[in-house]
């Protein structure tokens, strides 16, 4: 089914879930791969960074569609539990899709170059935008540098310590789910074929 149901998130939502798990994960791979394992101005170190461009604008992309497609769609109904274990599982939520969206307009906004490989497109850099130059600079009067600092700090503290010690939380709590408290949590990200009912 493509659309969730009251037992299980449908096809739509789970691929995109998968996804772009799949997606984050690439683009820890290739920025840390440039900032560990390659020289400055190398054409491994360019074709990384760009890479790592191209992963996190195709999870803005699929953010978006999942958005809308998060409200367009009734949730599956939520495991017995707690209350207050339902309310930290929905702030948990609220805080990944926070990252979900922070974590692309940073990295956008704050970066000197364009990004190259965005399938068959170029994305200019914020810097060449129209809403750099009539916004920022001329009625805020800010140079990209000081525009940039801010994004910048933003996006490399929360990509190298909160966002993945979250994620790292909200999988863990998948799998205490699944394995300590047997519940369907995970099983609804898995799709009707891994459960029996
Ligand atoms: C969800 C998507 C993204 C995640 C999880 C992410 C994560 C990260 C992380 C962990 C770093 C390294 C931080 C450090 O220096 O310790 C980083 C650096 C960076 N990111 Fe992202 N990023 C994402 C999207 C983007 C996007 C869309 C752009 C630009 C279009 C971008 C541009 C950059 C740049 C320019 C750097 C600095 C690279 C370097 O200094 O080697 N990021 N990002
Ligand atoms: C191994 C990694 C992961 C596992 C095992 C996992 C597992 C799950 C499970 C089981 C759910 C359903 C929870 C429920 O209905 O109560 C879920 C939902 C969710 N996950 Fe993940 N996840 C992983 C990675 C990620 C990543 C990397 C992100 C993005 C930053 C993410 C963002 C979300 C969001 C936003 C929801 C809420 C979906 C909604 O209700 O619209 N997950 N995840």
């Amino acid at each position: 089914m493509l659309r969730n149901s009251a037992s299980h998130y449908g096809y739509v939502a789970r691929t995109l879930h998968w996804l772009t798990a799949l997606l984050f994960l690439l683009a820890y791979i290739s920025v840390y791969y440039r900032q560990w394992f390659t020289e400055a101005r190398t054409p491994e170190n360019w074709t990384a960074l760009q890479l790592h461009l191209s992963f996190g604008v195709t999870i803005a992309v699929l953010v978006a569609l999942r958005v809308y497609w998060r409200l367009t769609n009734p949730q599956p109904q939520p495991e017995p539990g707690s209350a207050l274990m339902h309310k930290a599982a929905h702030l948990g939520h609220i805080a990944l899709y926070g990252v979900l969206i922070v974590m692309p307009l940073t990295g956008y906004l704050g970066t000197g170059v364009a990004t190259e490989y965005f399938f068959l497109f170029d994305i200019p850099k914020f810097e060449d935008t129209w809403l750099f130059q009539t916004v920022v600079a001329s009625s805020m009067g800010l140079s990209f540098e000081q525009f940039e600092a801010p994004m910048d700090f933003i996006h490399k503290q929360g990509g190298a310590y909160v966002v993945w010690l979250l994620i790292l939380g909200h999988a863990g709590a998948a799998f205490y789910h699944h394995l300590k408290l047997k519940d369907r949590t995970l099983l609804k990200m898995l799709g009707p074929k891994k459960t029996a009912n």
